[in-house]
């Protein structure tokens, strides 16, 4: 195929790509929501729900987008448009691009602000603040938190800072250098974690939370949850994947690195339930059910009562950051490595724009905790309600859909088997079926259930 951006990096290491879209993949997705989605729908069913859905559905989208990214060696805007043009198909199919690129910017807003949170929890518990604190009183350190817009603006601001330098720095100097001393120390902290909450904490009661379930737990609204989450902690149909796609090595198994990265995803979701819930479980008075206030109301009880609790709180909150650090960073590249090969702005100068955006309209974001709180935009959301649901309740499986049914069936066959050379006709036949007749049904139908469930009174 002609590639239409000759300047198109290329990682310089076997297997950054897989610490890479790990690193998007594993983020605030992960060690926040996973655990209080997991707890709030009653633990085991749910788990087995979202495993399910990684594996029947996740994986075979995500094995659609590195596939376009590295057929095309462009941004995810040019990249569908390519091969799209490369099968004889319409060039509106760029859509796909366009939207998820969107739609990571969008989310980037928001996500960054929320972000920016664990900053100030690292602060936090390095300065020893959690000891002896009540559920009370940690509830109010956070509301306090929320109520104060500057305090918002300063760590949002800080986060895309951090976001923006590495990406200034480029695809190899900034990015993949990052990436590859990011993930490893991630990995390492979260072990430090999982001994911690074996040697302090109720592990079996974990362990029973997360998988044991009775098949009469098992519900629609919990698969619809459930894979909404899993398309979400994977990074899918933001461009985020086809981005990073697009500078693998033409030799790397496609298949292969997709499962890498979807079981390590899963892994460390699943290994920070495994050093959540044992704290949660051996402290007097917090539910494991406690929703969103669980990583930053009930952790922090947690550590203010248990032995050497300022140092592995503080251990817990950078891990965190550095999981949301990876993940923004994958979130802003789509459009920067857009501008930057479109309009052939230079890299830096392409990230401070795009950044500064981000930033405008994350501030939309920081209001809505405190002096627009109250107000509603559309559907009795404010403006952070409206965004978060837009982008991931209709943008993410749409995102999806399109991508399955554009590589299912408008992609000749002859080009996805030609990326997909590595893998064994078995292997490549039961990716087709599935992106063909099992991903749009399913998306199709958790998407109307998810929006139905948000409209209905
Ligand atoms: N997968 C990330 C998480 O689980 O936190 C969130 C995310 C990052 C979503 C990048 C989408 C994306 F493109």
């Amino acid at each position: 195929m002609k590639h239409p951006q000759r300047q198109h990096a290329i990682w310089g290491h076997r297997g950054t790509f897989i610490l890479a879209a790990t690193g998007s993949a594993v983020g605030l997705g992960n060690i926040w929501k996973f655990p209080y989605v997991a707890g709030e729908n009653g633990g085991g069913a749910f788990v087995l729900l979202y495993l399910l859905g990684i594996v029947l559905v996740g994986v075979p989208i995500m094995v659609a987008e590195v596939l376009m990214g590295r057929r095309a060696r462009a941004n995810p805007i040019g990249a569908v448009g390519a091969v799209s043009a490369e099968s004889g198909r319409s060039p509106l199919w760029s859509a796909i691009g366009w939207c998820g690129v969107i739609t990571a910017f969008l989310i980037l807003s928001y996500y960054s602000v929320v972000a920016g949170w664990t900053l100030e929890y690292v602060k936090a518990a390095v300065t020893g603040q959690f000891a002896g604190q009540s559920g009370e009183q940690a509830g109010a350190v956070f509301s306090a938190l929320l109520a104060d817009p500057y305090r918002l603006v300063l760590w949002q601001s800080v986060f895309i800072a951090m976001t923006a330098i590495v990406l200034a720095f480029g695809v190899t100097r900034g990015l993949e250098t990052t990436v590859r001393v990011l993930m490893p120390l991630l990995f390492v902290l979260l072990l430090v974690m999982l001994g911690y909450a074996v040697q302090v904490g109720d592990f079996g009661a974990a362990v029973r939370f997360l998988f044991s379930f009775n098949v009469s737990d098992l519900s629609w609204a919990k698969a619809s949850v459930a894979l909404g989450h899993s398309f979400f902690t994977l990074s899918l149909a933001m461009g985020a994947i086809m981005a990073y796609g697009s500078y693998m090595p033409k030799r790397a198994s496609i298949g292969k690195t997709v499962f890498a990265v979807a079981g390590l995803d899963t892994l460390v979701a699943l290994v920070a339930g495994l050093a959540i819930f044992p704290i949660v479980f051996a402290t007097a008075g917090i539910e494991p059910g406690e929703g969103p206030g669980l990583m930053y109301i009930s952790l922090p009880v947690a550590f203010g009562s248990m032995p050497a609790g300022v140092l592995f709180g503080s251990v817990f909150f950078v891990l965190v950051t550095l999981a949301a650090w990876s993940s923004t960073i994958s979130l802003l590249e789509p459009l920067v490595a857009y501008i930057n090969e479109r309009f052939g702005l230079a890299r830096p100068l392409a990230t401070l724009a795009i950044a500064f955006a981000a930033w405008l309209l994350g501030l939309g974001t920081v209001l809505s905790f405190n002096v627009w709180e109250g107000q509603q935009w559309l559907l009795g959301r404010n403006f952070f309600g409206l965004l978060d649901f837009f982008t991931i309740n209709v943008m993410l499986p749409l995102g999806g859909l399109l991508m399955a049914i554009f590589v299912g069936w408008r992609v000749l066959p002859r080009y996805s088997r030609l990326e997909l050379r590595q893998e064994p006709a078995w292997m490549y036949n039961a990716w087709l079926w599935a992106l063909r007749y099992l991903a749009p049904p399913a998306v199709l139908v958790i998407m109307i259930a998810s929006i139905y469930a948000e409209l209905a009174p």
